[in-house]
């Protein structure tokens, strides 16, 4: 859930983690920190805040030497306070560590270290990782048998970076990311290729298991059973590294406006591997899909979608996941859905799903992810870096994607996507309501909560609306089916409730409306977002006509927009809201 970075090289290795780390804070960000060598000494820095405060304040980059390691936590063991920042050192302070993820066991390793004769200066649970190196390293004497002995102990999930003042930079994964970055002269350990992208294309994915030990000779990998190993080195598009903000004020934003070009993008396959991929499912006796937050409302629609082909689907949320598994058999196919290809309940419910002999698809935005090289087959939406943590563009790419393979499936001449240049047309126009929306998050700022209605293609949508303004502005957002309403929450409407109705003029037009009636009539104020005018609305974003099935493309752009100005009426930060992270890799 944080990043963690390692650099060994020939350059200023504090100013290159920092840097790393300024690229991979959508990560996790309530504090920072770093660890250098400089002959023979180890320096550390660390405190609360976003890595450009903190350098500000502490000048983190001008820690001298040429190996280092640094974090960006999302804390998840001990308070956020300097003294639980990362890196954490070892009693002697020969040995630093850096540490994503948790360590299960951590009480238990605490206590016999207490009882060794350590002492600890941290609540966190990453600690014990540097003690136990320590008391490991002075039985040893030998780091990479430290290593090895150290992770043994470990339970839970954890990739960490430990540097050893000896001049040894190490790492090792089991259930959270870790790669090497191979440079010239230089080497990275990194949780994503964008912490070293600027400096290397040049990549080596660990496996679960793997160790890795650099040292100014050589660098080696090992198994946690202490065989070695030999890893390939992977070339990765340097346009992922292409990651600024441009013209707008936050990535949120931009990424948002993006959606111009991406939705049309994800279109764009490999004709093969999309037939491959849609016969696997259309062969299959039982399809299951997954997905967490957005991917999950992305399986929704799916389900939907893959419905109007008369292909039945179960949907399960990935956190979920594991108390449904016995469903899945031999014959079965678990669709997953991931932006990231990181995230730890999608990646458990894979898990699980291939425990039980069920083929595994996924569909993701990262093509290096752990979930992409866990499946058995994949498709990648192509919509490039997503840094804000609200997912936006990759939510569209994903559900056009979805359509898309809905179409082959069905083996409908007519598809869904009957007009790329109509679909792109319209979303620009649905962009063009940018300062309209602006207003209206203005009118509504003030709400303390907002209920988000839809039916049919438009419930996922609403609860996918719903998400956006939770998680952007930190008011409370519901979405809902719109005929649920009279079944208990309407009890809560009154007039200071603000209902969004997601009202397009298709085949829920009347019944939709008819529930406007009645929300109206207990005094709710009513934004309508819909292609026909009319004055029940008090708030009107009228979005383009187009085909029925399509509008859950164009209509969830208005409500990321909302939230996102709503973010900024109630002074939040949109790129980075408060306690969450892009990338969930702990259940
Ligand atoms: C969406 O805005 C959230 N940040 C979150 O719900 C996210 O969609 C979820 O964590 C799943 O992420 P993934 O697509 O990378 O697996
Ligand atoms: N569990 C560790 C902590 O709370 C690491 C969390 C993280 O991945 O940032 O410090």
């Amino acid at each position: 859930m944080c990043s963690i970075i390692g650099y060994k090289g020939s350059d200023h290795a504090s100013s290159v983690l920092i840097e790393g780390l300024k690229k991979m804070e959508y990560r996790g960000y309530d504090s920072v920190g770093i660890a250098t060598i400089k002959s023979g000494k180890l320096l550390t820095r660390k405190g609360v805040g976003k890595v450009a405060e903190v350098n500000k304040s502490l000048r983190l980059d001008e820690l001298p030497g040429k190996l280092g390691i640094g974090h960006t936590r999302w804390a998840t063991h001990g308070g956020i306070v300097d003294h639980n920042a990362h890196p954490h050192l070892a009693c002697n302070s020969t040995i630093a560590v850096v540490h994503n993820g948790i360590i299960e066991n951590y009480d238990e390793l605490k206590e016999e270290l207490n009882r060794s004769g350590h002492k600890f200066k941290s609540e966190t649970d990453s600690e014990v990782i540097a003690h136990l190196l320590e008391e490991y390293f002075e039985i040893t004497r030998d780091i990479r048998l430290s290593m090895i002995f150290t992770c043994k102990r470990l339970v839970g999930s954890f990739a960490f970076v430990a540097v050893f003042n000896s001049s040894t930079l190490c790492g090792a994964r089991y259930d959270e990311p870790l790669i090497v970055g191979v440079g010239n002269d230089d080497y990275f350990l990194s949780s994503d290729i964008l912490g070293f992208l600027n400096h290397t294309d040049k990549a080596i994915f660990l496996d679960n298991r793997d160790i890795v030990v650099i040292n100014d000779s050589d660098i080696s990998f090992f198994n946690f059973d202490g065989d070695k190993i030999s890893r390939k080195i992977t070339q990765v598009a340097w346009e992922l590294g292409d990651a600024d903000k441009g013209k707008y004020s936050h990535y949120t934003l931009k990424e948002i406006h993006e959606q111009q070009q991406t939705i049309v993008k994800s279109l764009e396959q490999d004709k093969k591997n999309l037939e491959n991929f849609c016969n696997v499912i259309a062969e299959a006796k039982n399809i299951f899909i997954t997905g967490s937050g957005t991917s999950y409302h992305s399986a929704l629609l799916a389900k939907q979608i893959l419905s109007k082909s008369k292909i039945h689907v179960e949907t399960i949320m990935s956190s979920e996941f594991q108390y449904s598994s016995d469903m899945l058999d031999e014959n079965s196919v678990l669709l997953a859905i991931s932006q990231s290809g990181e995230t730890a309940d999608v990646m458990e419910s894979v898990k699980a799903a291939k425990d039980m002999g069920a083929k595994v698809l996924s569909i993701v935005n990262i093509p290096t992810s752990s979930l992409a090289r866990l499946s058995d087959s994949y498709l990648e939406v192509n919509c490039g870096p997503e840094i804000g943590v609200a997912a936006t563009k990759s939510f569209t790419s994903q559900i056009a994607l979805l359509y898309y393979v809905a179409d082959i499936i069905g083996r409908k001449s007519n598809g869904i996507i009957d007009s790329k240049e109509i679909l792109t047309k319209s979303v620009s126009e649905v962009l063009e309501l940018d300062s309209q929306i602006e207003r209206v998050a203005n009118q509504i700022k003030d709400s303390k909560d907002v209920y988000i209605l839809g039916r049919s293609f438009h419930y996922p949508v609403s609860l996918e609306g719903a998400l956006k303004i939770k998680e952007l502005s930190y008011i409370h957002a519901e979405g809902m089916a719109a005929g649920e309403l009279k079944h208990g929450p309407l009890a809560l409407i009154d007039n200071n409730s603000i209902v969004i109705v997601i009202h397009p003029n298709d085949s829920t037009y009347s019944d939709t409306l008819s529930n406007i009636h009645t929300i109206k009539s207990r005094g709710a104020k009513i934004v309508g977002i819909s292609n026909k005018r009319n004055d029940v609305y008090d708030y009107q974003i009228i979005i383009p006509t187009i085909s029925e099935f399509l509008y859950p493309l164009i209509e969830v752009i208005p409500l990321q927009l909302l939230a996102y100005y709503l973010s900024i009426c109630n002074n939040a930060n949109p790129d980075y809201p408060r306690n969450l992270a892009k990338s969930v890799t702990v259940k």
